[in-house]
């Protein structure tokens, strides 16, 4: 089968930087630490992911290196009484480069299968970045511009096919229902739906601290959770799935109660604060594209300085930004449990 995708897979030279920043930073920050629980709130905690009417058509000035979903198609209508087998699949990200060694780390990239039974034919849904996961997590800045620039979409790429050496060899590919065509079919028109109005990528997860219990006050919207939509959508429409272990990479950053700061119009404005403006934009520079391994070096000291010295990160929200007053651990990579949907009866009784 030619058809393969590898998602977040691509990554161009920058980005491989930029990903090895995450982890020396996850590292770097792994020292002990102990602290109490956040003091009160008057906002919504996670702050919602906003939803938009349609979705724009991406500036000129984001090119991406490898083209989004190249081989893409539109969902094909099945027939209600076909019979579809639905997969979950999981590969590590950046493969095509390291092998398994960032499967090794658990970061993982995930979609989901199907395969009807009736034609035989499968096909392989997921969500990723359009112009990859580098240009999602920090923006240019570019000297013609007052305000960082963000090349941060995301979107559902649907392609007839299954790689299933891709998957299986380093990853998982395991059948985890088995629905009708008419769920299938109901599941589509969801994720058209998903596709228009959830348009941006969001690689942080920001909680009040590593506990269970903590608060989460910004959710990341990435392809896992596309793929924990899905299979959430799956089961109110009345899919059962089996029991199997089913974890996912979240990249955790920990902070204090975040404070809103404003959006592009109101920093970055002529009637912005001209303080915070170039604070933002100084948090950002580090992480900007590297021409020279010494220039990139001298970033990681910068990075060091801001966020775990000065415990300070401005996060990109609903094209807002926020403060982060960091704290230890500062920054996590897991690979966790989320467990399959077993909600069937409870979703009826509550009528969600
Ligand atoms: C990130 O965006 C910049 C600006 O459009 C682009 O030149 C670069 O190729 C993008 N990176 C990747 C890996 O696509
Ligand atoms: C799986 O990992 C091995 C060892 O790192 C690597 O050689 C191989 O290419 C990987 N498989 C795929 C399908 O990329
Ligand atoms: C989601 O939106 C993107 C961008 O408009 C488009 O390329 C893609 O085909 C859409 N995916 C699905 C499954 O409709
Ligand atoms: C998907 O279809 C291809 C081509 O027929 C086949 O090689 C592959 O094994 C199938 N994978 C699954 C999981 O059904
Ligand atoms: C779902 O919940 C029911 C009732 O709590 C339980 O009996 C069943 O074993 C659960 N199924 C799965 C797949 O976890
Ligand atoms: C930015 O915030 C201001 C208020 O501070 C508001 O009037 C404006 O509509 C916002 N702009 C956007 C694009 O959301
Ligand atoms: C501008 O922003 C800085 C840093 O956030 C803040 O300390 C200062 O009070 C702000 N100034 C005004 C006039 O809002
Ligand atoms: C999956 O997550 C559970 C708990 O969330 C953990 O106990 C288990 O070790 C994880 N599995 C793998 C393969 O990392």
């Amino acid at each position: 089968m030619g058809t393969r995708t590898w998602g977040e897979g691509r990554e161009g030279g920058g980005q491989t930087r930029w990903a090895l920043v995450l982890l020396w930073l996850a590292v770097a920050a792994d020292l002990p630490s102990a602290w109490g629980s956040s003091g009160p709130r008057l906002q919504q905690w996670p702050v919602p992911y906003r939803r938009f009417e349609f979705r724009p058509t991406p500036d000129p000035y984001c090119q991406a290196q490898y083209t989004f979903c190249p081989t893409g198609c539109p969902i094909p209508v099945m027939k209600d009484d076909d019979v579809l087998e639905v997969f979950r699949l999981q590969a590590p990200v950046w493969e095509f480069k390291y092998g398994d060694l960032l499967g090794h780390l658990n970061i993982m990239h995930d979609a989901i299968g199907f395969r009807n039974t009736m034609t035989g034919k499968n096909y392989t849904m997921e969500w990723y970045e359009l112009f990859q996961l580098g240009n999602c997590t920090f923006p240019h800045l570019r000297p013609e511009m007052n305000a960082p620039f963000w090349c941060n979409q995301g979107a559902a790429c649907f392609f007839e096919g299954i790689d299933d050496i891709h998957w299986k060899e380093n990853g998982t590919l395991v059948l985890i229902a088995t629905i009708s065509g008419k769920i299938f079919n109901q599941m589509a028109n969801w994720v058209k739906r998903d596709n228009e109005t959830g348009i941006y990528y969001e690689t942080w997860t920001v909680r009040a601290s590593p506990e269970k219990e903590s608060t989460t006050w910004f959710e990341s919207y990435d392809c896992s959770k596309f793929v924990l939509r899905t299979y959430e959508k799956l089961a109110e429409l009345g899919a059962k799935f089996k029991k199997i272990e089913t974890n996912y990479t979240r990249i955790f950053l920990y902070s204090g109660e975040p404070t809103f700061v404003g959006n592009e119009t109101s920093i970055f404005g002529p009637a912005g604060n001209k303080t915070l403006a170039t604070a933002i934009k100084r948090f950002y520079y580090p992480f900007r594209p590297h021409l020279s391994v010494k220039e990139f070096l001298l970033s990681l000291v910068q990075i060091f300085d801001a966020v775990l010295i000065h415990r300070q990160f401005y996060l990109f929200y609903n094209f807002e930004y926020w403060f982060l007053p960091m704290k230890s651990p500062f920054i996590k990579i897991t690979y966790e449990e989320i467990p399959l949907p077993n909600k069937t009866l409870v979703s009826k009784t509550l009528g969600l």
